[in-house]
């Protein structure tokens, strides 16, 4: 297989760290079974004809894997991936440009596609269609629509927010996959073998330890590790200990649920500044000072699928599980306006 892979602009620590532990294959790729049997019957099917994979489009919260997987659809048909994202695409001409230096087959892979601009996008419905640039030349009364032919390529588009995409950009593409966080076992797995790669002793226990506070999320995973594995360098002997992962973990202040500050004074504003919910998402962001798009991107699914956190129409409210959480009674349902 002559699979080139052309990087796109993060190249920081962790980055490479992370790409250092990217599976390369279907056969290593751990968990997310239904996505996982689903590609290998399109990859074969698609290999099987000789043809070009369809457009894959891949949705899900962040960190789950939707870039790795994007690479391994690209090893797996045996192409390049040329990867790029919706903001970074200025122009017309950087996208079209990209699409004519495409080769047969090759995967063109668009990170947040729902961020394109929409001059942008429409040049990629007749591309994703009919393998075809819709060119207009001249201006006025003179101008024409000149046709370029594409070379049969795949593209590969990953959001966070599959709402937010534009009726027209989801009808194009046929293999559509949602992400969900990971089972515990598999990030259990997922943490042997990256500690496998990177030569880390560690016990069975710390492992189960760390995926237990990883929120279903490998990139989490991953990085817990990595923090991990510095304290039992400088605080123990090098080996992760259960104990060693416990005491790491409770220095960077990841508690039992994975919670971090941030879920923690989310959860906490709602009950002491919003009598529990509901409350918008708005208001929300401003008591907490954080972004909007990051409250509903990471904090959100996260909170709501571990049973934390409801989403209404009136807004966001907090489970009897968060008053728990706290040690606080919660309020009875009808107080809770719902
Ligand atoms: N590293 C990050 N995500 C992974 C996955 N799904 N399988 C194996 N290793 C991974």
């Amino acid at each position: 297989m002559n699979t080139r892979v052309v990087a796109s602009g993060r190249v920081d620590d962790e980055a490479q760290y992370e790409a250092g532990l990217r599976p390369r294959s279907l056969g290593e790729y751990i968990g997310q079974d239904r996505v996982r049997d689903n590609l290998e019957v399109s990859i074969a099917a698609a290999r099987g004809r000789g043809e070009a994979l369809d457009h894959v489009l891949l949705y899900g919260p962040p960190g789950l894997g939707k870039t790795t997987l994007a690479y391994v659809i690209g090893n797996e048909m045996g192409v390049a991936v040329r990867a790029t994202a919706g903001p970074v695409i200025e122009k017309p001409g950087d996208l079209a440009a990209m699409l004519t230096n495409l080769q047969p087959h090759e995967i063109l892979f668009i990170d947040e596609i729902h961020r394109m601009a929409p001059n942008i996008e429409e040049i990629l419905y007749p591309a994703m269609e009919d393998y075809e640039l819709d060119i207009v030349i001249g201006q006025g009364p003179s101008a024409r629509s000149v046709k370029v032919p594409l070379p049969k390529f795949t593209l590969v588009g990953a959001t966070t927010r599959a709402g937010l995409l534009t009726g027209p950009l989801r009808a194009r593409f046929g293999i559509v996959h949602r992400l969900d966080f990971y089972e515990e076992r598999d990030i259990e797995e997922i943490v042997r073998r990256s500690a496998r790669i990177l030569g880390v002793p560690i016990e069975e226990s710390a492992g189960r330890e760390i995926a237990r506070r990883a929120r279903g999320t490998p990139r989490i995973a991953n990085r817990l590790l990595r923090r991990v594995r510095d304290y039992a360098q400088v605080r123990a002997d090098g080996t992760v200990t259960a104990d060693v992962a416990r005491a790491a973990l409770e220095l960077l202040e990841v508690d039992d649920q994975g919670f971090d500050e941030v879920d923690r004074k989310l959860l906490r504003t709602i009950i002491d500044k919003f009598g529990g919910g509901p409350v918008g998402v708005n208001s929300l962001a401003a008591a907490i000072s954080e972004e909007r798009d990051a409250i509903e991107d990471i904090y959100e699914p996260f909170l709501i699928q571990a049973g934390f956190l409801d989403r209404t129409p009136r807004g966001r409210v907090a489970t009897a599980r968060a008053y728990q959480y706290f040690g606080l009674d919660a309020p009875g349902r009808d107080s809770r306006l719902w």
